[in-house]
């Protein structure tokens, strides 16, 4: 009887809490209604509060309902104890969300953004984003600042390196794949985090590259390249975007009514919140639109931006405003409402703690480590590889001589935003080949010289080693602090005297193999030629070391494809696949057509390229039916043969250019990509469905339509090569008429 009872209260406590988790929406807008009904003015403006850090006056200011989420506060306990202030010492007992950048990793440090991206596995990056999840959940993180969804056509923006490159289409892909391994099926799990895809919008389209720049495109732009991502996460469920720090046209993007309210809660029914950037709605100041911080925080609450990042314009000295009349307390209710279904949502009322004994179970679990080692090797990217010089052979090689700042450096591989990533877990290329090779393999390492900096007394320690080597690994490239936010480059060459080394040692004649470790792309074209093979290895995380050593001697076999343009100069800047043919179209007998004089318009390495050790056979390209019309699918076939010696997986890829329309379309434009994997000999048909729908852009009235018209279709391995066929699309009334 005793039993039962006890049995029954606990089958009853479990309801409760499960219930609780999965409140309804239409419960959860009764709750937030009867918590705002309560709330006084201060705690509607400190819901809408976030602050970085704690101290013991933000302590106070939680227990006055004046601080609604904080940022950049790290460890389980301490969270708990700041959350402990929120809801048992606070008026209403109203949680706070707390926020970190967890962006490619907690303490499993993945590949950063743009490297993974070059997997191009949406499965693999959604994993890695569920792992980050975990480890930074169970630390008592709520929510990330990530994904970074920006496109990035210039390669000199320090932050290319935290997004996925130049592609809408593939953009979209990842935005969706790490909004839904961050958020997983339901917020209130435990485990989860909360999402934001940032910086909305146009940020990586900083005039020069230069960070936090002017930006300045068309609405087309705007529609067809730079929004795709951020709609693409919203129709994930993403609860949360970031609003960026630049302008777009004169009308800074944290005070943009039509990016904000028309668009993205208009259009598109966002009904998560919106945060500003680290005092993107102070900085409307220095912008010159608004006079001082008050008039700041109403301009960014009119367009859209519901809570203001340490930007302390968000202030009750807006009351008076609406007890004069002159801002409409609507506008802050519904920023207001936002966030508490947000934390609603995230289950924080019923659960507001973590528990701190979680961690020690998953914090660097020996699967989440293995992830980190897949996407690493996946993310690697072969740009040359003369004659086989890779992978290196097992049976000729006696002696590596390992050159270069990086080969043996804990730091860089972490690159950007590494959270709570330490030195201590990362296996550098050095420590990697050892692992490989055990003494079977003589490796001399020599540094040579700094990553920046212009001594070379380096030199002659690396020549020597070069000397006495079979093969010589030179490992290359940038520091983690060369790229991410505030460090743009205007020049893309490796930096310091790194290529003044390639040089010295390409006299030595002895093959060399250059590693590069960057954030971004880099000009190579000064030691391109002087190298028989380039690895691109970008930065890998705490596996650096494992992914290359095992692409290095062939345990793995590369498949990354870029997702970035890699220019010949920084002149070409911006370059990317997907560009306008213009009037007159480059050609090289033509003076008068578009086209450098000193330069070839082509880049050095297109979008979608990278080597394998085998080589696929593309033939066959076939559309099942050439005549469609608006509502059809496209398909699309083509066979890949796997040609050479071993098994490989080709990331196949899928492009259409609509040759006329009312408005001038791209040379080419990615529509499908699928990673296939094929033994030595093997061939399959790989299969493609698009949807005609899919094909459309913004026509004059800047709707979106798919027009009539004559299509191509190149499937390939890169941006640059493919097979090519044609079809027509046709409209319903037209079709309709003539069958
Ligand atoms: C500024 C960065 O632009 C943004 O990406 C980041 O999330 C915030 N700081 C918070 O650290």
């Amino acid at each position: 009887m005793k039993l039962t009872f006890k049995f029954l209260l606990t089958l009853a406590f479990v309801i409760t809490v499960v219930l609780g988790q999965h409140l309804k929406d239409d419960e959860i807008e009764e709750k937030v209604n009867e918590l705002l009904n309560q709330m006084t003015f201060t705690e509607k403006i400190g819901q809408m509060t976030q602050f970085s850090g704690t101290n013991k006056q933000y302590e106070q200011m939680i227990r006055e309902g004046k601080i609604g989420s904080l940022l950049n506060v790290i460890g389980a306990e301490e969270n708990n104890r700041l959350q402990k202030i929120a809801v048992e010492e606070s008026h209403l007992g109203i949680p706070l969300v707390i926020g970190l950048d967890v962006i490619h990793g907690y303490r499993t440090i993945f590949p950063i953004p743009l490297a993974a991206s070059a997997s191009w596995d949406t499965v693999l990056i959604r994993k890695a984003a569920e792992i980050a999840a975990k480890e930074a959940a169970s630390a008592g993180i709520h929510w990330t600042f990530a994904p970074m969804v920006d496109i990035a056509r210039d390669a000199r923006w320090g932050r290319i390196a935290e997004g996925a490159g130049e592609d809408p289409f593939l953009g979209s892909a990842i935005a969706r794949a790490q909004v839904l391994g961050f958020q997983g099926e339901d917020l209130a799990d435990p485990l989860t985090l909360l999402a934001c895809a940032k910086h909305y919008v146009g940020y990586g389209a900083a005039e020069g590259g230069r960070d936090y720049n002017t930006v300045d495109f068309s609405e087309r732009t705007l529609r067809e390249i730079y929004l795709p991502p951020f709609r693409a996460a919203v129709n994930a469920g993403v609860g949360t975007l970031m609003s960026a720090f630049n302008e777009i046209g004169g009308v800074p993007a944290s005070a943009n009514q039509f990016t904000l309210r028309t668009i993205l809660k208009g259009e598109w029914g966002f009904d998560g919140f919106v945060i500003s950037d680290y005092n993107s709605i102070g900085e409307l100041v220095a912008h010159g639109i608004a006079k001082d911080q008050l008039e700041a925080g109403i301009k960014g609450l009119t367009a859209g931006v519901d809570m203001d990042m340490e930007g302390r314009c968000y202030t009750t000295a807006m009351e008076a405003l609406v007890a004069e009349g002159a801002l409409s307390e609507e506008l802050i209710n519904d920023a207001v409402r936002r966030i508490l279904r947000i934390k609603f949502k995230l289950g924080l009322f019923e659960h507001p703690y973590v528990d701190e004994n979680l961690q020690k179970g998953l914090i660097l679990h020996r699967d989440h480590i293995q992830a980190a080692l897949d996407l690493a090797r996946e993310s690697v990217v072969l740009l040359k590889n003369e004659k086989n010089t890779l992978p290196l052979n097992r049976k000729k090689i006696n002696t590596i001589a390992l050159i270069g700042p990086l080969a043996d450096d804990k730091d860089a591989p972490l690159g950007t935003w590494r959270c709570e990533g330490k030195r201590e877990d990362v296996v550098t290329v050095y420590e990697g080949l050892k692992n490989t090779y055990g003494g079977d393999v003589t490796i001399i390492y020599a540094k040579g010289c700094d990553v920046k900096g212009n001594s070379r007394s380096g030199f002659n320690k690396a020549l020597k080693a070069a000397r006495k080597a079979d093969i010589v690994v030179m490992v290359m490239g940038e520091s983690a602090d060369m790229s991410g936010e505030a460090a743009s480059r205007a020049d893309l060459n490796l930096p310091g005297v790194q290529a003044e080394l390639i040089n010295v040692i390409a006299e030595t004649k002895k093959p060399v193999v250059l590693v590069l470790l960057n954030g971004r792309p880099l000009t190579l074209s000064n030691v391109e030629s002087k190298v028989n093979a380039i690895v691109e290895s970008w930065h890998l995380g705490i596996r650096h070391g494992n992914a290359v050593a095992d692409v290095l001697v062939g345990d793995y076999n590369p498949s990354g494809k870029l997702t970035v343009t890699f220019p010949r100069s920084t002149g070409q800047i911006p370059i990317y696949y997907n560009h306008k043919n213009t009037g007159r179209p480059g050609d090289p007998n033509n003076k008068f057509s578009s086209k450098y004089i000193d330069l070839p318009s082509l880049p050095l390495y297109p979008f979608g390229y990278g080597l394998s050790y085998t080589k696929f056979k593309y033939t066959g390209i076939k559309v099942e039916n050439n005549r469609l019309t608006t509502s059809d699918d496209l398909f699309v076939s083509v066979n890949v043969k796997n040609v050479g010696k071993c098994e490989g997986v080709e990331i196949v890829q899928l492009y259409i250019q609509d040759k006329t329309g009312s408005v001038t379309r791209p040379v080419k434009e990615l529509k499908g990509f699928q990673r296939v994997a094929l033994e030595a000999g093997e061939q399959k048909t790989v299969q493609f469905r698009v949807p005609v729908q899919k094909l459309g852009f913004y026509d004059l009235d800047m709707k979106y339509t798919v027009e009539p018209g004559d299509f191509s279709v190149m499937i390939g391995g890169n941006s640059e090569d493919g097979l090519t066929t044609a079809f027509k699309v046709v409209s319903l009334e037209q079709e309709e008429k003539e069958h």
